[in-house]
């Protein structure tokens, strides 16, 4: 199983704090964005873990991460998304790296507090298709959002403005080497994206998407509220009183 963490895209949303470096750099208590994402993946037993990154401050991931001696790892493989294209357009750009492997992608932003061990053994074992994590939100216009129906999802929609239920779809998706057939049929989104719930909506068609919801918290640094909360839940894990 290979891991990929997605950390191309602009930042637009949280400038002027993203105006000289990179969103995912950004400090969360004690460390830098990237490293929980790392982490998660390391945590679940991956060892070859490829970073997109994109933009002006690329090279500092490199300084940053080096090798990744500071997560247990030998080796940290890096590519470089030229364009903000979107989350699949990110993700196409590792296909040299999986291979014919089965892929772990998580989204640089994005923070469980549980471990996704179990989840990512049960999908080794998963013969085909995809596997998508779900929590229950208040706000899931911001989201992709999941429909469910017993245990199958029938549907994903990304960010509706009425939606039609509370179960975001989480950034971390699990994927087999078809993935990247996938992505070379999407068209560009009305934000002019590729878009990761186009994919996932292609497992679901064929029936082979599975779906968890995930213990703990998620949260993704998104907004400067969501930036603030991530913050706050990463200090209180540490015993911080906020
Ligand atoms: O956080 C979970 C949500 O992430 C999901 O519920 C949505 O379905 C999914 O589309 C995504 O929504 P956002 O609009 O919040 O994604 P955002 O554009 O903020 O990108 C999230 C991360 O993906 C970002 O931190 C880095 C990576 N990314 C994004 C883009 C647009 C890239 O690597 N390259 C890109 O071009």
């Amino acid at each position: 199983m290979k891991g990929v963490v997605l950390a191309g895209g602009l930042g637009t949303r949280l400038a002027p704090l993203t105006r000289v470096t990179n969103k995912h750099l950004l400090p969360v208590y004690n460390k830098p964005m990237i490293f929980y994402p790392i982490q998660t993946l390391v945590d679940a037993g991956i060892t070859e873990i490829m970073i997109v990154t994109g933009g002006n401050n690329a090279g500092e991931f490199l300084r940053l991460i080096g090798n990744g001696e500071e997560f247990g790892l030998r080796h940290m493989n890096y590519t470089y998304q030229k364009k903000e294209g979107g989350i699949a357009e990110a993700l196409a750009l590792t296909k040299h790296f999986v291979g014919n492997d089965k892929v772990v992608v998580i989204l640089g932003d994005n923070f469980v507090q549980g471990s996704i061990r179990q989840a990512t053994e049960d999908f080794a074992k998963q013969p085909e298709g995809g596997k998508i994590f779900l929590k229950e939100v208040d706000h899931p216009q911001e989201f992709g959002v999941a429909v469910l129906d017993g245990d199958k999802v029938t549907e994903i929609i990304e960010k509706p403005e009425t939606p039609p239920t509370n179960y975001a779809v989480i950034g971390i998706y699990m994927y087999d080497a078809r993935v990247f057939d996938i992505c070379d049929t999407l068209k560009p989104s009305g934000r002019g994206e590729l878009e990761i719930t186009d994919v996932n909506n292609d497992y679901i068609r064929r029936g082979v998407m599975t779906y968890e919801f995930i213990d703990g918290w998620w949260a993704d640094c998104g907004s400067f509220e969501a930036l603030l909360r991530s913050n706050n839940l990463v200090a209180r894990e540490h015993g911080v009183d906020i």
